[in-house]
């Protein structure tokens, strides 16, 4: 199973990530956890030039179409090295940003529109969907709040930003906030959105039971032809 988590910048999706991770391996999964733009070496270089809001004193204006396509690139990569992999080998693969970002802040956030995001999806990506995505939407003004703050504390840690995004402004952010609504409105049977604010364990036990839920209703699907077929056959 291909399990993705979305949400804007600071609305707590790495974290919940994390626990989710945690209590699956208690239960006996194998599970392998990556996130986007990263998760491998070419990545973590993407990543590296996407993210830095220093990169454009080296490299100019990163123009929107060139932002897209990095991240596709980087998202094959992950594809082929880690998640198809992984799934090959029966593990859980927990995902931190796959499409869904691309479609909200590079198709709605630059404006560059969902149709190119989709149509690159299926060129570069081969289509590959998540069977089950989870979307942290908490109230926007709270999550930019979180994201600013965090910000602030990596700079003065670790000398090195990735705020290239952070600094968007809030019209942009609601653009990407008004997106991911409409993404979770299209698949509603993929996506699951979290939109209460809630402590972060009752939060981590609802996505646990959903994933859960989902995981025993693979199961008896894959179990059912069995079922079906006739005796002795
Ligand atoms: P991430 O490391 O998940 O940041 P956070 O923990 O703050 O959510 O994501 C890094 C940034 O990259 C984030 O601002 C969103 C952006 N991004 C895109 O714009 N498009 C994409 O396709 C992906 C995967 C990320």
């Amino acid at each position: 199973m291909f399990i993705t988590f979305e949400g804007l910048d600071g609305s707590g999706k790495t974290t919940q990530l994390k626990h989710l991770a945690a209590a699956l391996e208690a239960d006996g999964h194998r599970v392998v956890t990556l996130r986007q733009p990263g998760g491998t070496p070419l990545g973590d270089r993407i990543r590296a030039v996407l993210l830095d809001s220093r990169s454009e004193a080296e490299v100019g204006t990163i123009a929107p179409e060139a932002e897209m396509a990095l991240m596709f690139a980087d998202r094959a990569q992950s594809l082929h090295q880690v998640i198809l992999p992984a799934l090959a080998q029966g593990a859980l693969v927990l995902c931190d940003r796959y499409t869904d970002s691309s479609e909200a802040y590079q198709g709605a956030g630059r404006g560059l529109g969902s149709e190119h995001i989709l149509g690159l999806h299926r060129i570069v990506c081969n289509n590959v969907q998540p069977d089950l995505t989870i979307l942290l939407l908490p109230p926007l003004e709270s999550s930019l709040h979180r994201a600013r703050r965090r910000n602030q504390r990596h700079v003065q840690q670790a000398g090195t930003d990735e705020n290239r995004f952070e600094r968007e402004g809030e019209s942009f952010y609601r653009r990407v906030y008004e997106q991911y609504r409409a993404i979770a409105q299209r698949d509603q049977n993929r996506v699951v959105v979290f939109a209460d604010e809630a402590p972060i364990a009752t939060i981590a036990r609802s996505i646990l039971e959903v994933v859960r839920e989902r995981l025993a209703a693979n199961a008896a699907n894959a179990r059912a032809p069995e079922l079906q077929k006739p005796a002795g056959l």
